[in-house]
């Protein structure tokens, strides 16, 4: 059975109770805490910067798997490395020297992740899958938490695992937009092993009991 990994996503926490919600989702056994960084150019809208990287290291011991929805990824590669990301994933969308900018994120001593809109095709990260420590499939449009699972995502998923298992990479395969209750299992049976989920885990009445559930639906037996 593969590791899943559960990757609460800050955009959807209580700004307010920051601290409070993190305590927490640590105590609830979350793996990552991932950081959606938007900069109103890329994707239509706007959210954190070094600043709150910062901030959030200092409040949770949770490794920090950072999205990067921004142009020019590579201008923040050394400030967030510092203000203490773990990981750092960029869309291919916005890096035409794909392999330059993941051997960048390598030597700023994050793990580099690559990641691509739904709309586009699998074959942008071809000739860079071995070098990948992370490959994160969108299953919803960038920019927004709270929207609806595309469910041909599922297809995306088991096409990225072939691509991974061809090359021999351990590479997380991750995936990102409307996974909750209905939709995290089909990921895993896919071949997804690391899951990010912002409003299923946020907007839940008990956001511990959510992280537990979401990860027992991949390892149960029988669904
Ligand atoms: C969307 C972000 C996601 C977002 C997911 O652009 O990349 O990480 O927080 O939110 P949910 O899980 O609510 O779809
Ligand atoms: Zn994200």
């Amino acid at each position: 059975m593969m590791t899943v990994r559960i990757a609460p996503s800050l955009l959807s926490v209580d700004f307010a109770r920051m601290a409070d919600e993190l305590a927490m989702i640590e105590a609830a056994g979350a793996d990552w805490l991932h950081v959606d960084v938007m900069d109103g150019v890329f994707v239509p809208n706007l959210s954190f910067g070094v600043k709150v990287i910062e901030t959030v290291r200092k409040l949770t011991i949770l490794p920090l798997d950072v999205h990067l929805m921004t142009v020019e990824p590579e201008k923040y590669f050394d400030s967030f490395a510092k203000a203490g990301a773990n990981g750092l994933t960029i869309h291919v969308e916005t890096a035409p020297h794909l392999h330059r900018q993941l051997m960048r994120i390598k030597e700023v001593g994050c793990t580099a992740g690559v990641t691509m809109n739904p709309s586009t095709s699998l074959d942008a990260v071809r000739e860079v899958a071995s070098d990948l420590d992370l490959l994160l499939i969108m299953s919803v449009n960038p920019g927004f938490g709270g929207q609806k699972f595309i469910p041909h995502s599922l297809d995306k998923i088991r096409r990225a695992r072939q691509l991974l298992d061809r090359v021999g990479s351990t590479a997380y395969l991750e995936v990102d937009g409307g996974i909750a209750r209905d939709t995290i299992r089909d990921c895993y049976l896919a071949g997804a092993t690391t899951f990010v989920a912002g409003n299923a885990i946020f907007g839940a009445p008990d956001p511990k009991a959510e992280v537990t559930a979401l990860r027992n639906l991949c390892l149960t037996e029988a669904a």
